[in-house]
């Protein structure tokens, strides 16, 4: 999940490739480099940390070159260090590597480079790639390319460039995202469209086994057979002010804060009042596929995984087809029951998470239709799945995400409500699903204009060291979700868990110290809710309650109360989720963390 950019034109590269990493830092951040073609060889500078670090280096002892290379690396092989650090050059500095992947045989691979003579100076599997082109080479850098490619297996996205044919660019990618920029007279490489916003809107999305050839009059795609692909350019409509953080303190707050315009823009064009359902144009599914589905399997990662398991729950409650939501690395590894009746929906913003691409792989091949809910446009998973539902919630730049979590849980009411009317759901109650959505924005703004109640609350409870997230029916996966938030950002160790579950192991847990988010809106499980936090009361425990309405049975029970207004039940987890994001946003904040850029955890895992 590393970071690649690359430019070849007219103008000064270092400036450029910096500029480009800055935008990728958070897909990756703890390590980079530039290699930069000199006019003599291949120059590299290289630091272990931040793209700030490499700056300074740069500024200290400048490269010159219009043509160059960037990398900011999130390690899998080897200590995030300066020799592990990107771009990895040959002995003689002719030849020099960028990568994003695994090279699963680097290590068969390096003892043979090394019984040949070449000299290893990282731990990476990277630096089996530039021997392999450096001993490949015979004129052409792409033909060295495309031999050293042949003996790899696993991953990459690269870029590779090499004083022995000096004025060229050469991308290719297999697993890993990468893109060709066009501008005029001059051409870029990234592993996402970002890096390069600032230049160019026209791209050129690489497919899996393509190489592109980039010099500053054009480009060239061709596959690993040397033949050529035509592959079309398409326009990028984000706009470059959209990835900046807009006056908030952090990328993560702006996103919370953009969550009225994110659902409104999930839900835009998709609601037909009149016939009480949705509409969803890319899904490519006909109303006679959608009624020939016999099961649904949900597989996704992190916080995907837990909207999976809201819609696990609506599906099931509304369409009354069976679902089954299941860990991305896990279903790929196992022997699921999937035929060509099944519906796999694979959940995932950057359409990227390389255990949520295999296991859709895994389910194709298996003959299921696949049906991607994803964010990022032109993402592997996007344009592989069968049929497909865009968030449109706009980039997601903060680590932990927050508004592409309401909004999968938006698209999985969208679907709900498609399928669920094709079989036994009433107009009367599609209607209400149509109201209860439409309602969803001004509802989070309510909740969003009170930001600073969260705020006094996190100063209250900013130095907890363990946290207990309890919640039922559809909000025991916003349980998992706000401890999921919690830890990622604020370090403290949280858990999320059924909350009448806790009688058999966390109640152990719960003293006088122990903070206890209760999800207790008023649905249909509140009664019961209402009985756990009793039974945390007993205890001791300290309770914050995210309510809906005035509950007489809480009365004296609670410390500290937040209410989110009514919705239907299964919309329920979006209300709730804003409090626990601004709670988990505000306590980090507070306990001094980066929480854009977390420690140890990346925006995108594109490694197994
Ligand atoms: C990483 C991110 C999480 C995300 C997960 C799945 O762990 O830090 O925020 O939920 O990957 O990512 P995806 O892009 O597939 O939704």
């Amino acid at each position: 999940m590393c970071g690649i950019v690359g430019y070849v034109g007219p103008k000064k590269v270092a400036p450029l490739l910096l500029e480009g990493l800055k935008r990728l830092e958070y897909r990756g951040y703890d390590s980079a480099g530039l290699a930069i073609m000199n006019g003599k060889g291949v120059e590299t500078r290289k630091v272990a940390g931040k793209i700030s670090r490499l700056e300074s280096l740069i500024s200290a002892k400048p490269i010159s070159g219009t043509l160059g290379i960037g990398h900011t690396r999130w390690a899998t092989h080897g200590a995030p260090n300066e020799a592990n650090a990107h771009p990895h050059v040959d002995e003689k500095h002719e030849f020099a590597v960028v990568h994003n992947g695994i090279i699963e045989n680097a290590g068969s691979l390096r003892r043979k480079l090394e019984d040949l003579g070449h000299v290893f100076t990282s731990e990476t599997d990277t630096e089996v790639l530039v021997h392999l082109i450096e001993a490949a080479f015979d004129g052409s850098l792409e033909d060295a390319v495309i031999e050293a490619l042949h003996q790899v297996e696993g991953a990459y996205g690269i870029a590779v460039v090499s004083s022995r044919d000096p004025h060229k660019i050469v991308a290719a990618r297999k697993g890993s995202p990468l893109l060709v920029g066009l501008g005029d007279g001059e051409h870029y490489v990234a592993s996402d469209a970002s890096a390069i916003l600032a230049h160019t809107r026209e791209v050129v999305y690489l497919h899996d086994g393509d190489l592109a050839v980039l010099d500053r009059s054009g480009y060239r795609i061709i596959g690993l057979d040397s033949l050529t692909q035509t592959r079309k350019v398409s326009k990028i409509d984000w706009d470059l002010a959209q990835m900046e953080r807009g006056g908030f303190a952090h990328f993560m707050l702006k996103e919370i804060f953009e969550q009225p315009q994110t659902v409104a823009s999930t839900l835009a064009g998709r609601l037909l009042l009149n016939t009480a359902t949705a509409k969803l144009a890319g899904t490519n599914l006909s109303d006679e596929d959608l009624l020939a589905i016999d099961n649904i399997v949900i597989t996704a990662c992190g916080t995907s995984w837990h909207s999976g398991l809201i819609g696990e729950h609506m599906i099931e409650e509304s369409a009354r087809i069976p679902v089954e939501v299941e860990y991305a690395s896990e279903f790929r590894y196992r022997n699921p029951i999937v035929n060509d009746r099944t519906l796999c929906i694979v959940i995932s913003q950057s359409g990227e998470t390389a255990d949520t691409l295999a296991a859709m792989r895994e389910a194709q091949r298996r003959g299921a239709r696949t049906l991607g809910i994803v964010n990022v446009v032109g993402s592997t998973i996007a344009r592989d799945a069968a049929a497909g539902i865009y968030l449109h919630a706009g980039p997601e730049i903060g680590v932990a995400s927050t508004k592409a979590f309401t909004s999968q849980v938006v698209a999985l009411a969208l679907l709900t409500l498609k399928m669920a009317r094709l079989r036994d759901l009433s107009v009367i109650r599609g209607r209400e699903i149509i109201d209860a959505l439409q309602a969803l924005p001004g509802h989070i703004q309510q909740i969003l204009d009170r930001a600073p109640e969260i705020e006094a609350l996190a100063e209250e409870f900013k130095r907890a060291q363990n946290f207990l997230y309890l919640g039922r029916g559809y909000n025991f996966p916003t349980a998992l979700e706000g401890a999921l938030k919690l830890k990622e950002i604020s370090y403290i160790h949280a858990e999320g868990y059924p909350a009448a579950e806790m009688k058999h192991g966390p109640i152990a847990l719960i003293d006088e110290l122990m903070p206890v988010v209760f999800i207790a809106p008023h649905d249909s499980v509140f009664d019961k809710v209402a009985s756990n936090v009793q039974e945390v009361k007993a205890r001791k425990g300290r309770v914050i309650a995210i309510t809906s309405r005035e509950e007489p049975s809480l009365a004296g029970k609670i410390d500290y109360e937040f209410r989110i207004p009514e919705t239907i039940d299964m919309l329920t987890p979006v209300l709730a989720a804003i409090p626990l994001q601004l709670l988990a946003y505000y306590i980090a904040v507070k306990r001094g963390s980066n929480v854009d850029q977390p420690r140890n955890l990346a925006k995108s895992v594109t490694v197994e």
